[in-house]
């Protein structure tokens, strides 16, 4: 099976979830939190070496002061207890996203986190959290300039080389995962997902369980990926 190796999933509709049940929109977070864990997971077992998720994007303050705070319990929460088995799997986790404007708990559950899967192995999970795309790109181009100031020749310096002022140096997403039914990319990974394959889906994230991840994975494998090329054996 052609795995993609850098799996990138825009979890949405976990608000829609819990209002289709009567619950709170923070219950859908609760779930989806569940579903992120038991993701992580299975995609190692699937081959996949990296997973990006979208937690929390920097324009998500503008939702109800309740609902962030819910959701940044749960941040904490799940880093300083719930993320044992990821880190017995061997996963590492890194945390994307401007550490501006979070709480001093956030920071630390995110320092505790970072630090304690620091020498994982097996595969990574990158969390975005407070994060944007475009923030992420003006960051590495504040970065980058700091270099250039400080003598760095660009004379020869190529797309590839600019992931080394992205947050965390991933290499290019593969496949690009939204749930929830809306088809666009709100702000997400912008440079690393270039040549990415897009995903859609009905599904809320909290039912996005193993065998829809599987569902991604097999459109995935069927897919002609030229990079702006011509594939050959299709074409000729
Ligand atoms: C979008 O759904 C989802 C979010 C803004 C939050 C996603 C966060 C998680 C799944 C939990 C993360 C947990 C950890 C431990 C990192 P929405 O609320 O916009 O859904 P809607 O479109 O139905 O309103």
């Amino acid at each position: 099976m052609n795995v993609p190796n850098h799996v990138a999933i825009i979890m949405d509709g976990n608000g829609r979830w819990a209002q289709k049940r009567g619950l709170k929109r923070s219950m859908g977070h609760k779930e989806g939190s569940k579903t992120l864990e038991k993701l992580a997971l299975h995609a190692i077992d699937m081959g996949v070496k990296i997973l990006s998720v979208y937690a929390f994007s920097t324009d998500n303050f503008k939702r109800d002061k309740e609902e962030v705070d819910y959701l940044m319990d749960l941040v904490v929460k799940y880093f300083n207890t719930k993320f044992e088995k990821i880190n017995k799997k061997g996963i590492k986790v890194v945390i994307s996203g401007r550490k501006t404007n979070l709480r001093a708990d956030v920071i630390d559950a995110i320092n505790g986190i970072e630090e304690k899967t620091q020498n994982n192995t097996t595969g990574i999970l990158n969390i975005c959290l407070n994060y944007g795309g475009q923030e992420e790109i003006v960051d590495g181009a504040i970065k980058l300039a700091e270099d250039i100031k400080n003598g760095l020749d660009v004379s020869n310096f190529k797309r590839e080389d600019f992931y080394k002022y992205m947050y965390h140096e991933l290499p290019p997403i593969d496949l690009l995962i939204r749930t929830g039914g809306e088809k666009r990319v709100s702000n997400f990974m912008l440079y690393e997902m270039s040549y990415a394959e897009f995903y859609f889906t009905t599904t809320y994230f909290p039912d996005f369980d193993k065998s829809e991840f599987n569902k991604a994975l097999f459109t995935y494998e069927n897919r002609d990926r030229r990079f702006g090329g011509i594939n050959d054996q299709k074409h000729n």
